[in-house]
């Protein structure tokens, strides 16, 4: 596995592989990989001739400086799953080497994300899907990949890069994969790492109620199925919702029926930890579907 720290080695890496018309699959991460981040590299590692993974805590997309500092990092442990995996290379850089002009770089370009991206996430972290979309098209300007992966655990992601891609004029295929999960359900995430021993045995709850409410919702409405979700977590000390939100799959904007869209999904966001110290507490992120198009 080839370790690729600078812009103009991955340059030289990419052209190479195109000029033998080698197709590229690119996995971006933020490191501290687990099962889920492996779930998605393996995938590219058999659809495609050349598997690019990157590892890149990318700083303008965290509007919380003290999440940026506490992200968990660990770089050899990260390269040697990858190297078992089969990835063909990995592109590990500097903020300097990703953005130039570093600390102080040109005012970013805006994108247009749509609508989607004023929803949820857009809402509770201001900034964040400007950040996302400038690394991410930043990484695929400099990958040129014919397919990216992407989790489906950060679904609203999914749908903001989606519309990223199409107002930006990027040829792109965007490959959703499946919530990968610990036996408890709860869904893997770097952030888990932080949990305290009682927040790590009270998290898989989150998927425990989504999972119910979903049983629930065959005879209940929208609205009802919504405050069940909130009212159960909520009742527990060490589980505060921030928001849940039921949306079409597509345009991530809230339904108030359930006939309203053959996708829907419920998204949700819950601080984990004890109420007392407020700054110990990890946001954890879910989804559960409640309808899922035949197609999909
Ligand atoms: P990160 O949180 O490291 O996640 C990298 C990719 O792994 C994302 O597409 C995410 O959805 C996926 N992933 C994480 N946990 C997963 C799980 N349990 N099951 C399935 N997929 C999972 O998302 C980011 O990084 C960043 O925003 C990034 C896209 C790299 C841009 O900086």
């Amino acid at each position: 596995m080839r370790i690729i720290r600078t812009v103009t080695d991955l340059e030289n890496y990419v052209a190479a592989a195109r000029a033998e018309g080698r197709s590229i699959g690119l996995v971006p991460t933020m490191g501290a990989l687990h099962e889920g981040h492996l779930s998605l590299v393996r995938k590219a590692v058999s659809d495609n001739d050349v598997a690019l993974v990157s590892v890149f805590v990318n700083p303008t997309q965290f509007n919380n400086p003290h999440d940026l500092a506490t992200y968990p990092r660990d770089e050899e442990a990260d390269f040697r799953l990858l190297a078992g995996a089969g990835v063909s290379a990995v592109f590990a850089p500097t903020p300097e080497e990703v953005y130039p002009g570093w600390p102080e770089p040109a005012a970013p370009k805006v994108y247009d994300l749509g609508s989607a991206a004023e929803v949820m996430e857009g809402k509770h972290r201001p900034g964040h899907f400007q950040g996302v979309a400038q690394v991410v098209s930043r990484l695929f300007e400099l990958c040129r990949p014919d397919r990216a992966y992407f989790g489906e655990k950060d679904f609203q992601q999914i749908a903001v890069i989606r519309n990223m891609i199409a107002s930006e004029g990027i040829k792109v295929e965007i490959i959703a994969c499946p919530i990968c999960r610990a036996d408890d359900g709860l869904a893997l995430s770097s952030r888990n790492a932080l949990l305290s021993e009682e927040g790590r045995r009270e998290a898989p709850e989150i998927h425990r109620i989504l999972g119910q409410s979903v049983e629930y919702s065959r005879t209940h409405s929208v609205r009802a199925t919504h405050d069940s979700v909130v009212e159960a977590l909520d009742a527990n000390p060490m589980l505060e919702v921030e928001y849940y939100e039921i949306v079409d799959g597509r345009t991530l904007l809230p339904v108030e029926e359930w006939e309203e869209s053959d996708w829907i999904v419920g998204c949700i966001t819950v601080y984990c930890g004890d109420a007392a110290a407020p700054e110990k507490r990890v946001r954890l992120i879910d989804n559960i579907a409640y309808r899922t198009p035949s197609n999909h």
